[in-house]
Formats: C-alpha cells, sequence, structure tokens
C-alpha cells in the first residue's frame, strides 16, 4: 500500500473512529507463496482495503497451529483470517489441506470458546489475486462488524 493510500486509508478510519463506530481488529496469517504476494500486489496495485488487518506472514498455511489462531482471539482479535494457495497450488504440496482439514475443527473450538464461529474463516487467494485478497478483507471486516466486537477485550 503506498504512503498516500495509507493515508486516506488512515483517515477514514479516523472519522469512522471518531463517530464512535466499531473498527474490527483482524488478524490475517497468510501463506508466504501465495496470499502474502497476492496482499502485496494488491497494494502495489493501490486496491483500496480496509484498514483493519495485520498481517502475519507464515510459510504455509500448514504451518498454522489451531493455538495460533485462538490465542490471537484471545488476545482480543476481532477476527482471525487464514488466507494461502488454492487447492493443488501448496509448496508444500498438501499444507493447504492440512489447514483446510483443521478448520472444522478450529471453528468447533472457537464455538467452545464462546464466540461466534464466523470470527474465523479461510480463504484461498494467489499470488496474482490481489482483488481476491482484498474483497477477502473487505467481507471479514464487515462480517465481523455486524458480529461485534470480541467479548474477552471486556473481561
Ligand atoms: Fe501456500 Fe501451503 S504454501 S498454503
Amino acid at each position: 500500500m503506498t504512503a498516500a493510500s495509507q493515508q486516506i486509508t488512515k483517515s477514514s478510519k479516523a472519522k469512522r473512529k471518531a463517530k464512535g463506530e466499531f473498527e474490527p481488529r483482524i488478524v490475517a496469517f497468510c501463506c508466504n507463496w501465495c496470499s502474502y504476494a497476492g496482499a502485496d500486489l494488491a497494494g502495489t496495485s493501490r486496491m483500496q482495503m480496509p484498514p483493519n488487518a495485520r498481517i502475519i506472514r507464515v510459510n504455509c498455511t500448514g504451518r498454522i497451529n489451531v493455538s495460533f489462531i485462538l490465542d490471537a482471539l484471545h488476545q482480543g482479535a476481532d477476527g482471525v483470517l487464514i488466507s494461502g494457495c488454492h487447492p493443488g497450488d501448496c509448496h508444500y504440496t498438501s499444507g493447504n489441506l492440512k489447514m483446510q482439514g483443521r478448520f472444522t475443527l478450529l471453528r468447533h473450538l472457537v464455538k467452545e470458546a464462546g464466540l461466534h464461529p464466523d470470527r474465523v474463516h479461510l480463504q484461498w487467494a494467489s499470488a496474482a489475486e490481489g482483488d481476491v485478497f482484498t474483497q477477502g478483507i473487505t467481507a471479514m471486516v464487515e462480517r465481523i462488524k455486524k458480529i461485534g466486537p470480541n467479548k474477552v477485550k471486556e473481561r
């Protein structure tokens, strides 16, 4: 994201905050080989997206332990997005499929923890899909705004 577009998104964020609107904090785990590059492409292409996400680069979504996500939620993240290579394109062959398998368990654990399961989301975005990445972030922010703030922050 360029300095100019960051300035624009920061000033609109400041205006929304001044109005007292809920601004979700999203943690986005992105695989280095596809989604992180897609996020980079979105930035260099000046695609607009909400500035609510903090990206954590991982080598593969298969490296993401369920505890990482639960820990992010426990520390007050309003939502966690996991973004990786499309099935069949994983740099490590099947890491994304392993994550996909874990994701069902993850949603169950999030629900058991008393949180809305839609606070976590899994998407596939290639290095050439900056638009898919921005749409994923935008949709995640909208979804979390509907769900509301993570109650853990209030405890
Ligand atoms: Fe991207 Fe495995 S390398 S999901």
